[in-house]
């Protein structure tokens, strides 16, 4: 037991038979379950949210030991507005406080923070700190840690398709020219490479309107843990299942 305690979260993936092209360079995930987590403790939604930004500080620094080089974090969709006015305050206010304390360590780190989602709807104070922590962190390579807030999948295709439509009206480009290439530079996420993980946790098996165009290729991992839960070796495991999968990317692969 003492030696599985000490064992790291890498040391839990096995060399996959592809070698290092078998690891998840980039791993988007669909935070699940925190306030579940709080209410079966008899505690408010927010305190399982809270306990989530823990998680999020564990699985933050652990990603350059798993081989993850861009880590995609779904925070707010643009749905969770509909919660309780006190949960979305609370949130805000957790994302805010979440960068205020840790932006010089994840500097420090290596990290570059990027955001994805709509700004236009967030308080200023936020989005200011969103702003100053992209300024900050935008020579960082050892990790991209992406925060999608006031995100959804659908409205960012909109707003992505609605700039190349006045791209067009201005003459600027000729409708022909509108392509996959020329739509994936218009979203959120222009010069991220594609997931190739998506993990929810919780158990449930929904992808909520989460990077609806990125994920065409992506694997899915539905884990049960719930957010608070899921720590660094559950991760690893995730990881290491993903090692042994096949992606084939819709080619057929020779002698299979
Ligand atoms: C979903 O769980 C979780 C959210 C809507 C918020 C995610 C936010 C955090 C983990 C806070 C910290 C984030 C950062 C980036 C510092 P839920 O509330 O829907 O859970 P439930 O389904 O059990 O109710």
């Amino acid at each position: 037991m003492r030696d599985q305690a000490r064992a790291r979260p890498v040391d839990m993936i096995a060399p996959a038979p592809g070698g290092e092209g078998r690891r998840a360079a980039h791993v988007a995930i669909i935070m699940d379950g925190n306030g579940r987590w709080a209410t079966r403790r008899g505690l408010p939604r927010l305190r399982g949210h809270q306990a989530g930004a823990e998680t999020v500080r564990r699985i933050v620094e652990c990603c350059p030991d798993l081989g993850v080089r861009h880590l995609t974090l779904f925070a707010f969709s643009t749905e969770n507005w509909q919660r309780p006015r006190e949960e979305v305050t609370g949130l805000m206010a957790l994302f805010r406080r979440y960068l205020r304390r840790d932006t010089a360590e994840l500097d420090r780190n290596g990290v570059r923070v990027r955001f994805l989602g709509e700004r236009g709807r967030l308080g200023p104070a936020l989005r200011g700190m969103m702003d100053a922590v992209e300024r900050q962190t935008a020579g960082n390579a050892t990790l991209d840690l992406v925060i999608a807030i006031n995100y959804g999948g659908r409205d960012e295709l909109a707003r992505a398709a609605r700039r190349l439509a006045e791209r067009v009206a201005r003459g600027e480009i000729a409708p022909e020219e509108v392509d996959e290439a020329a739509l994936a530079a218009g979203l959120d996420t222009a010069g991220l490479p594609d997931p190739d993980l998506v993990i929810r946790t919780s158990g449930e098996t929904r992808i909520s309107n989460f990077l609806l165009w990125q994920c065409a290729y992506a694997e899915y991992a539905f884990v049960p843990q719930l957010w608070p839960d899921f720590t660094p070796e559950d991760f690893a495991a995730v990881l290491a299942e993903y090692a042994s999968r096949e992606r084939r990317f819709g080619r057929v692969i020779a002698g299979g």
